[in-house]
């Protein structure tokens, strides 16, 4: 076992906001494991920390498997002994209509973003709860709040996390175990930028879409600063929230 170090789990490390968020808390001094469905993204992410001298374990696997949501939580304590932070990050969408909707769509999105979610909370709330500390962070989404028909499966996992979040929060305060949701308004990732150029669309529009107040979309490094934040001590007093981020 190494080190002294503080531990955080980032699911979806591999891109976009998880990718982010895995290259922050590196840069804060963490050790980082990261599980991720793509083994390529999963892998370049770990290069990447590496190279700049971080510690990261990548597992390639998926959320809705809950022997791999215990496998990251194993792999943390078997290297460093210790879970200060989970970041509940990866989903699924899909843009099917509730109208058109199979069995089939509705249960892989449930699995990905709400059980897989919570099977990674369960894995490591026994090593927080042991440690009388940790954070958990989860990745919801403003449209959870104001809805939209494009992806209608997708923005009811995403309110489901503000429950999850307000539950977690309330049963291990008493643990010392903070849990608070963020919801991202439009962040650009390459998952965006591929799909604008399959349709035959500027990438470069994607920058100026509007996102709440703000008459552009936000970075995956807008989002990964305001989760190190909840995660951090100076947001000890903040728990069950919900803060929305662009
Ligand atoms: N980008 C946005 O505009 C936006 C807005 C609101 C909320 N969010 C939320 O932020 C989180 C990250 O979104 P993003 O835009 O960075 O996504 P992304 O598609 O850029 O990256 C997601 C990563 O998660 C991985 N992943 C997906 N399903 C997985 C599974 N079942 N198991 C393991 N890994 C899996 C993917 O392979 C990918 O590497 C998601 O929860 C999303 O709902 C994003």
């Amino acid at each position: 076992m190494e080190s002294n170090k503080k531990i955080v789990i980032v699911t979806g490390g591999g891109a976009g906001i998880g990718k982010a968020c895995a290259q922050r808390f590196s840069k804060e001094g963490f050790g980082v494991v990261i599980g991720d469905l793509s083994e390529a993204d999963g892998k370049e992410t770990a290069d990447l920390i590496e190279k700049a001298g971080g510690k990261i374990i990548f597992l390639h696997g998926d959320i809705a498997d809950d022997s791999f949501c215990r496998l990251l939580a194993e792999t943390a304590l078997d290297k460093w002994g210790r879970i200060d932070v989970l970041i509940g990050n990866a989903a699924a969408r899909n843009f099917t209509k509730i109208i058109d909707a199979t069995e089939e769509e509705w249960n892989r999105l449930l699995a990905v973003n709400l059980r897989g979610t919570a099977q990674c909370c369960q894995a490591v709330l026994p090593t927080m709860i042991e440690q009388q500390s940790g954070v958990i962070v989860l990745l919801s989404s403003e449209i959870h709040r104001t809805g939209r028909t494009e992806m209608p499966i997708y923005d009811v996992t995403k309110a489901g996390i503000i429950s999850m979040t307000r539950t977690l929060a309330l049963e291990h305060a008493k643990d010392n175990i903070r849990v608070n949701a963020i919801c991202p308004g439009y962040v650009v990732t390459d998952y965006h930028i591929r799909k604008a150029e399959l349709q035959g669309r500027d990438p470069n529009e994607l920058y100026t879409a509007k996102s709440g107040v703000f008459n552009r979309s936000g970075s995956p490094a807008e989002i990964a600063g305001p989760i190190h934040f909840l995660a951090s001590d100076e947001a000890s007093f903040i728990s069950g929230q919900t803060l929305t981020v662009g």
